[in-house]
């Protein structure tokens, strides 16, 4: 059985991987509202959308650092799409610092976006999903966070961070019928890994957002590698002993 999902916010759908995801929702008919902070960028993929003439696209300019600014936000959205059945955060952000580089601002936007901004938006979905006993979260982690790596801390940090709070939501919401989903992709062709100068087995976005879509329809709580052979990248790269690792430019 294959879910299908006809009411959607997707956090970060300005570009890149959640602008995927909410063409893709809206080709199979879902009424989709885009969420993040470039109009014109939003009103672009809207317009996608709508020339494509399947589904509906509703525009939401907001910053997620902007907590209070959040739970008003989604009632209005939910109302807006008459219920909700798939939320997917996929707001994000990258610094990588240079090699002398401490910079505590970057690094506290990165987890200002990552992790608070999904607790934000997440803790909203998942008190509303709860009530109702039904419905999806997708969160856009990353294999980046699977290690702390010397090359990007702040971003490591930030998606170990959402790692394990999707894995605590999931933990209090699949035994109301919730399903949590937690996707860490590899290389995405995208502006976030544009600047980045070795990316083995890049995939491009509408390929990372169809895969995503398939692990979230497919049901159930997975966490789950996009594509799956970073599984085993994953598991080679967390058994490097700490003394090791931190000699490699990871
Ligand atoms: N590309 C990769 O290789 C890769 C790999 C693993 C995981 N990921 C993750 O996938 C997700 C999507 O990234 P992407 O590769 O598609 O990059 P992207 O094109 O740069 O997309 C990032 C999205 O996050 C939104 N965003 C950033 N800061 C925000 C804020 N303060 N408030 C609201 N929205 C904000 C952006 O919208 P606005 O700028 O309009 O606000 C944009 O829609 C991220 O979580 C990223 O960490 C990417």
């Amino acid at each position: 059985m294959s879910l299908r999902f006809q009411r959607a916010i997707v956090v970060g759908a300005s570009s890149g991987i959640g602008a995927e995801i909410a063409r893709q929702l809206a080709a199979d008919g879902a009424s989709v509202a885009l969420v993040g902070r470039r109009a014109a960028e939003l009103e672009a993929v809207a317009g996608t959308i709508r020339t494509a003439g399947k589904g509906t696209a509703f525009v939401a300019v907001h910053d997620v650092t902007q907590y209070d600014t959040a739970p008003p936000l989604f009632e209005k959205l939910v109302a807006d799409l008459g219920g909700l059945d798939l939320i997917v955060y996929a707001a994000g952000n990258l610094f990588v610092p240079a090699e002398s580089e401490y910079d505590f601002a970057k690094d506290r936007a990165m987890v200002e976006v990552q992790v608070i901004g999904a607790m934000s938006w997440l803790n909203l979905a998942g008190a509303h999903f709860e009530a109702q006993r039904a419905g999806t979260i997708v969160g856009i982690s990353s294999i980046a966070g699977e290690r702390g790596r010397r090359t990007m801390p702040g971003y490591t940090t930030a998606k170990a961070g959402l790692t394990t709070w999707l894995e605590a939501l999931r933990n209090r919401l699949t035994r109301y019928g919730v399903n949590v989903v937690t996707v860490k992709p590899g290389f995405v062709d995208t502006a976030m890994t544009q600047h980045l100068v070795k990316k083995p087995m890049m995939i491009p976005a509408p390929k990372a957002a169809q895969l995503i879509l398939a692990t979230a329809r497919a049901g159930g709580s997975p966490s789950a590698f996009i594509p799956g052979q970073w599984a085993l990248v994953a598991l080679i790269v967390r058994s490097i002993p700490s003394f090791l690792f931190r000699k490699l430019d990871l």
